[in-house]
């Protein structure tokens, strides 16, 4: 696997003061999150990050792909498409089925068609209502779509880097779903107030009137509180699917 990293050069805050941090390098196999209230400006990073912007967006931040301005080419062309996203959205304009629509992107990437059935099979490890390969992508639940994205995104797409807003309502097996790209040796960039989630990041960055003001590492502390969250979750898991089946909570 190649060596990647991704590098944040700061710009601007809303009031057009410099982001009080000035670079972030981020390596591949690297969660990290972004933190911050309502209107702060995490999207807008997220959106900075997905077009590799140099210093032509609101925030005057630059993106460099192993410490170096990317080529026009990596911000054009989609067979070198090196950043994924999985959004709030998920919307399917498609008419054609789960399978076909993954034939499509596999020979689109140059990839085996057989990664098909393995996206689907993965993609029902992520989400409690499994997909039927010959369901048309418009009937897909907002879980399902968001699990089979992130199936795709980790066996078909080559994109390295992966970013991600706000999943905490997404219907999938999120931590399941970070860990996943993560081990594929991806750069994860999620957007999360969700302590599971943050606390599976190494590092997040606090965002504030549109800037980047801080960056805090998950401590070895905050780690050992993962576990109990990590618990709490499973058990309002079981806890939400006993609802589901329409049982009572014993
Ligand atoms: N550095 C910046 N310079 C100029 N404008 C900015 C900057 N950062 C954010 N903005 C603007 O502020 C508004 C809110 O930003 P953004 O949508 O990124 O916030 P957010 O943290 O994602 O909010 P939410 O939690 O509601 O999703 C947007 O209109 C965006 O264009
Ligand atoms: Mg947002």
């Amino acid at each position: 696997m190649n060596t990647l990293s991704l590098t944040i050069i700061g710009g601007v805050d809303k009031s057009g003061n410099p982001d009080l941090v000035n670079e972030i390098d981020i390596e591949r196999g690297e969660i990290i999150g972004i933190v911050g209230p309502t209107g702060s400006g995490k999207s807008t990073l997220i959106a900075d990050i997905e077009q590799l912007a140099q210093g032509d967006t609101p925030s005057g931040r630059r993106i460099l792909i192993n410490g170096r301005e990317p080529e026009k080419q990596l911000r054009t062309d989609p067979r070198k498409k090196l950043i994924a996203q999985l959004c709030q959205n998920m919307h399917f304009l498609a008419d054609m089925s789960v399978q076909e629509f993954l034939k499509m992107h596999a020979k689109a990437r140059g990839k085996d068609s057989e990664l098909v059935s393995k996206v689907i099979e993965l993609a029902n490890t992520l989400t409690g209502e499994p997909i039927d390969p010959c369901y048309p992508l418009t009937i897909l639940s907002g879980g399902q779509s968001r699990a089979l994205m992130t199936a795709d995104i980790a066996v078909i797409s080559d994109s390295p880097i992966v970013l991600i807003d706000e999943i905490e309502n997404a219907g999938i097996k999120k931590q399941e779903a970070l860990r996943l790209l993560v081990g594929e040796g991806k750069i994860v960039v999620v957007v999360t107030h969700d302590p599971m989630l943050a606390l599976m990041a190494s590092r997040r960055v606090v965002m504030k009137n549109g800037g980047m003001i801080g960056i805090i590492s998950t401590s070895v502390q905050e780690r050992s509180i993962l576990v109990d969250v990590e618990r709490v979750d499973d058990w309002l898991t079981a806890l939400r699917e006993t609802i589901r089946h329409g049982e009572v909570v014993a």
